[in-house]
């Protein structure tokens, strides 16, 4: 076991009917804030007007940023912080999936001091202070809700990376299953895939803690548990609670106590994919991590042996990658880039990226011939 230090301040507001807390909670914040969200989706299920309601009850103002695209992309940022600016907000409220909110943190990091946000994303500049972050997640998936990350596109530089700073935790995050009920058959998949995988990262993390362990097992067993239920009844609330509930402990701290650090090279290859591709997050993981798994066979063969025994009680190695895809598969999300749409004439712009990016991980390093031969399990999946 390693030393550690468990730190999350954020205020989760959890279940059914919590946003009716929130304008009382914004009020502590100021007068006035900048609304953030997508495309459109909030709107047509009916969360943003609940949110405006709470907001106008408590008079508070707001300034709308709109249209945060999935796999979130600089320029957007960029507008929304000059509109903060402008309006002199005095806090950000994020409505969304994981776009949505981690663009909102890089917007509340940027706004006071003038800051660039890809100066900050590639830690050129250093936030001192941010503005009040509150979000109300739309999308269980990627853990944002209760992180202090956040991960952008910038096609320019030709990159898309992550940044973590404790600036970036929102104050209070609201998260209602009710509010997920809507989230299509795909993003629902993609978004347990995307909890498995944190799991996963920080299970082939450096450093022992058998608790720790235990905890991501469960956490695994809970989005296999539920995944495939809440596909078939998507207005379940104590299945989409359940799904919920996995994918904010699958990356809220409570993974990495007792160890050093994840790995994390899966997530930089399936960002590379969302780059080039605009794949969902999601589906770049469901065919990143079997390629991944056959790649480290030997190097990480006891640890993914004892992963197939605590999940399948069987500890063969090619089982239990196989039971992955299976467990994939049946969620419909892709495992090889073929099914996501992607052919093989893309192979080498994708070896490409992955190489200039460096794609790698903490744990296990990637060079480039492993690079190269990952992209070909990602095409052909054989071993
Ligand atoms: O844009 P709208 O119209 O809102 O539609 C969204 C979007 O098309 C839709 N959606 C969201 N909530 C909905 C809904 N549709 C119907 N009903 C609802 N309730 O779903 C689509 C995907 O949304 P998005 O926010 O992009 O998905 P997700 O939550 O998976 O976020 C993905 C982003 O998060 C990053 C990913 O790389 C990607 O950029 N990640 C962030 C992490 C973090 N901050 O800790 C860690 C993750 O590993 C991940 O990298
Ligand atoms: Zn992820």
């Amino acid at each position: 076991m390693e030393n550690f230090i468990a730190y999350n301040p954020v205020k989760l507001h959890f279940g059914r009917g919590v946003t009716d807390k929130l304008g009382q909670t914004a009020s502590q914040y100021g007068k006035k804030a900048l609304f953030v969200y997508g495309k459109g989706s909030t709107v047509k299920h009916g969360y943003y007007a609940k949110i405006k309601k709470q907001l106008e009850k408590s008079g508070i103002e707001t300034v709308e940023y709109k249209g945060i695209k999935s796999n979130p992309v600089y320029e957007d940022v960029e507008a929304a912080i000059a509109l903060a600016r402008k309006e002199k907000v005095d806090m950000v409220i994020a409505l969304g999936g994981g776009s949505v909110i981690d663009s909102s943190k890089i917007i509340s990091m940027c706004v006071q001091e003038d800051l660039d946000s890809w100066q900050v994303m590639t830690r050129k500049q250093l936030p001192q202070k941010s503005l009040p972050l509150i979000t109300i997640l739309t999308l269980a998936a990627t853990g944002t809700e209760m992180n202090a990350a956040a991960v952008l596109q910038n096609h320019k530089t030709g990159q898309k990376i992550g940044y973590v700073n404790p600036l970036a935790y929102p104050k209070h995050s609201f998260t209602d299953p009710e509010f997920t009920y809507s989230v299509p058959k795909n993003y629902t998949a993609y978004g347990v895939v995307d909890m498995i995988a944190h799991a996963l990262e920080a299970y082939f993390g450096e450093g022992t803690s058998r608790l720790t362990d235990k905890f991501i097992i469960s956490m695994i067993q809970e989005a296999m548990h539920f995944g495939p239920l809440v596909l078939k009844e998507p207005e379940n609330y104590d299945y989409r609670a359940n799904v919920m509930w996995v994918g904010t402990t699958a990356l809220n701290g409570m993974t990495n106590w007792g160890k050093k650090t994840g790995d994390w090279g899966v997530h930089t290859l399936g960002h590379e994919l969302s780059l080039q591709f605009d794949i969902a997050h999601g589906a770049s993981l469901s065919i990143a991590y079997p390629a991944w798994m056959k790649l480290q066979i030997e190097k990480a063969g006891n640890r993914i042996a004892s992963l197939g025994q605590a999940l399948w009680g069987d500890g063969d190695l090619r089982s239990t990658i196989r039971n992955f895809e299976n467990f994939f598969e049946s969620m419909e999300s892709p495992i090889r880039l073929q099914q996501a749409g992607i052919d093989v004439d893309k192979r080498a712009n994708i070896v490409d990226g992955l190489n200039a990016n460096q794609a790698s991980g903490a744990v296990y390093p990637l060079n480039d011939q492993e690079r190269e031969k990952l992209v070909g399990f990602m095409y052909e999946g054989a071993l």
